[in-house]
């Protein structure tokens, strides 16, 4: 063999069945073989199981796939690149010119303008309500035919609580499927009610540490068999490596999740005695007008803490700036704490009756708890909290 033909195909490696990685290796292929073509032919036939091109299937997106859907206790997984990904990839498989999709003000804004402005130009028609409108929901779902019920819970940035078991009995009423963006709540929540589709932004929770997105959407596996060649030929693949990192936060993700579930009770507990804080919206508080509803339906709080300053945009500025271990920036899910001051937030691009819905206002600031000590971080948000108000 000559040295060009060589570096082409070097030599194997091949482990004895009894000698096994600890760690599952990333399968970096695009492409796998099989010995003949007939075999090769069986495969793409469906026929025989196995794994041909990345795009459709790889074994390190496998293991990811298996375990995400056991976590969140249903049958099948597919992965995408990312979460805007997955919600993407869910509405277009999942409607037609025609349908009528519900979704809500509270919304992530991706979302919303997915279904708005991305749906619309193909004929899918929705209706907008409030996640805290359920007699609304069940008006819109008897009176008017409904493919998809597209909503989150607790809600981005101010943590409302959507009563699960009554959107999903209407939606069952009216024969429309529900999808729920879990992201918020994570795998360990939810699982029990009667949901069609989840949807994760693994970009958060999931990888845990910030260097790496992913999206997932789970489902029974007839719903998922039903998506996946539309999915698989929109494209929105994850990389196997990126896959392999996120299998590696899930190890910890069950410790994270503690750990920044009792940090945030913590901080909103900090939050609502401290006299430049006018409302904080935190599941965990008794205060909080989905704190029943949360409880009931989930088994912790999560971890993000949004608040309303006394003041406004430029009280939430120097908070922000004055901050120590939270870094203003976009997203959540870190082990590192993180800060949206009034100025980003957004949600401003919902306007009419709907607006006041969102609950932000000028004051209104966001908070991602990380795993970091506890005293440390109330300590920082001691000090800001002055340095915003001490001119
Ligand atoms: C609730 C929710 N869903 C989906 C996404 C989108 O995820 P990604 O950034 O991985 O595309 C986000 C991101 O902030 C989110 O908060």
């Amino acid at each position: 063999m000559e040295k060009s033909t060589r570096v082409n195909h070097p030599p194997a490696v091949d482990l004895a069945p009894d000698n096994r990685p600890l760690i599952a290796p990333i399968y970096q292929s695009v492409k796998f073989t099989f010995d003949d073509s007939v075999q090769t032919e069986r495969h793409l036939r469906g026929v025989r199981e196995g794994f041909f091109y990345s795009r459709t299937a790889n074994p390190t997106l496998r293991q990811l796939e298996l375990l995400l859907a056991e976590l969140q206790g249903r049958e099948d997984c597919l992965l995408t690149g990312s979460g805007v990904a997955a919600v993407a990839a869910t509405l277009l498989a999942l409607c037609k010119a025609g349908d009528h999709v519900l979704l809500f003000a509270e919304s992530y804004g991706p979302t919303r303008y997915l279904v708005q402005n991305l749906l619309a130009r193909y004929g899918v028609e929705h209706t907008m309500l409030s996640i805290d409108d359920p007699a609304g929901i069940a008006r819109v779902l008897e009176e008017r035919p409904t493919r998809l019920v597209v909503f989150e819970s607790p809600t981005n940035p101010v943590t409302k609580i959507a009563d699960i078991e009554r959107i999903t009995a209407s939606a069952r009423r009216s024969g429309a499927l529900t999808v729920l963006d879990n992201t918020f709540a994570g795998f360990h929540n939810h699982g029990g009610y009667p949901l069609d589709v989840y949807v994760h932004s693994l970009t958060k929770y999931a990888s845990g540490h910030g260097d790496v997105m992913g999206g997932a959407i789970i489902a029974e596996k007839r719903l998922i068999a039903a998506m996946r060649k539309d999915v698989t030929t929109l494209g929105p693949t994850l990389d196997p490596h990126a896959a392999f990192l996120i299998q590696r936060g899930m190890r910890t993700y069950f410790l994270r999740q503690e750990r920044q579930c009792a940090n945030a009770l913590r901080i909103a507990g900090f939050l609502a005695a401290h006299p430049q804080v006018r409302r904080v919206h935190y599941p965990g508080l008794e205060s909080h007008p989905g704190h029943e509803l949360a409880r009931r339906q989930m088994s912790d709080f999560g971890a993000v803490v949004s608040f309303d300053l006394l003041g406004g945009i430029a009280e939430g500025d120097r908070f922000a700036d004055a901050l120590q271990y939270f870094s203003i920036s976009a997203s959540i899910g870190s082990t590192e704490s993180l800060v949206m001051p009034p100025r980003l937030l957004g949600g401003y691009e919902v306007t009419g009756a709907l607006r006041a819905a969102t609950l932000i206002n000028p004051g209104t600031v966001r908070l991602s708890i990380g795993i970091e000590d506890v005293t440390d971080l109330i300590a920082d948000l001691e000090q800001a909290l002055r340095a915003a108000f001490a001119v």
